[in-house]
């Protein structure tokens, strides 16, 4: 009845054979996509803000719990590549593919649920530049209001578990400050244990040092490099920090204006990139 189509990238789909004229369960379970081999795909997506193309034909996947990191110049486009994973911005063409699963379209063409998007978009979480943790709240008044409110955990649960992150990223005694009694480091290591709470498959960490004095970003990299090397967590990670990045990284993503101009392991691409464009790029962070 079905048949199996293997894709030029190894990805299998099945399908059947022909449309049937009623839409059976078998049928729509038929219909979708396998557990997919990536993490996260994007297939051909290209997005524009008006006239600005600012990415163009994407096409990249991540194996689960692969550490991938997206390097390139300002403006880019990487910022742009996890706002989509995250949902947070749309493709203009293209589409994006969750553990196989279509953000954008369900996996019959027509647009998602809301519920199911909301389940989708559950299985990523980001972190950004700004910690954006809620002012007015506690350390664990913040980690608590996700677990409670979107995942409906008891008070009780979600507690033990605040305090469980709060002593993976070494901020337990800070429980009950507020935000602004914290260090720049401490806020953002708030901000990794607040998206790892809600166990996410794959993690979205946009420069999430930049706004840190030099001493603090070392320990924010500490807590990073404990969730690379302990959990299985997919990584997608933006950063200026090369070394950080040669380190924790299976694999580099360079992008310039839109587009990736190479890929590879990091020794490679930090010794003996292919591109020129690449080499600049490097020269002009290891230099400043
Ligand atoms: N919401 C938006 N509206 C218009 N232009 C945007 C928007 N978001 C990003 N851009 C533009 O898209 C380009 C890529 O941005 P971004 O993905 O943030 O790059 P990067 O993170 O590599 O610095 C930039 O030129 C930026 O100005
Ligand atoms: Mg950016």
């Amino acid at each position: 009845m079905s048949s199996s189509i293997e894709f030029s990238h190894g990805k299998r789909f099945v399908r059947a054979a022909a449309a049937p004229s009623d839409t059976t369960e078998a049928h729509r379970s038929a219909l979708k996509p396998q557990q997919s081999a990536y993490a996260i795909e994007f297939e051909n997506v290209s997005k524009a803000f008006g006239a600005h193309r600012v990415l163009v034909d994407l096409d990249l996947q991540v194996q689960p719990g692969e550490k991938v990191t997206l390097i390139g110049p300002s403006g880019s486009g990487k910022t742009t590549v996890l706002r989509l994973a995250m949902t947070l911005e749309k493709p203009t063409v293209g589409d994006i593919k969750v553990f196989g699963e279509s953000i954008l379209y369900g996996t019959v063409g027509r647009p998602l649920p809301r519920s199911q998007e909301a389940r989708i978009r559950r299985r990523c979480g980001m972190v950004f530049q700004q910690f954006n943790l809620f002012p007015h709240l506690t350390v664990l008044q913040n980690l608590m209001l996700a677990p409670t409110t979107v995942l409906g955990q008891s008070k009780e649960h979600a507690e033990k578990s605040s305090f469980e992150y709060l002593r993976m990223v070494g901020l337990e005694s800070k429980v009950h400050a507020y935000p602004a009694q914290l260090s720049g480091g401490q806020q953002q290591r708030i901000a990794i244990a607040r998206a790892l709470i809600l166990k996410p498959e794959i993690l979205l960490l946009d420069e999430i040092t930049s706004a840190l004095d030099p001493e603090l970003a070392g320990e924010v990299l500490d807590v990073v490099r404990s969730v690379a090397h302990e959990t299985k967590v997919t990584l997608l990670i933006v950063t200026h920090e090369m070394r950080f990045a040669r380190e924790v990284s299976d694999r580099i993503v360079v992008f310039d204006a839109g587009r990736v101009i190479e890929q590879g392991p990091p020794d490679k691409i930090f010794t003996n990139p292919e591109s020129d464009r690449t080499r600049a790029f490097l020269q002009s962070v290891l230099n400043h």
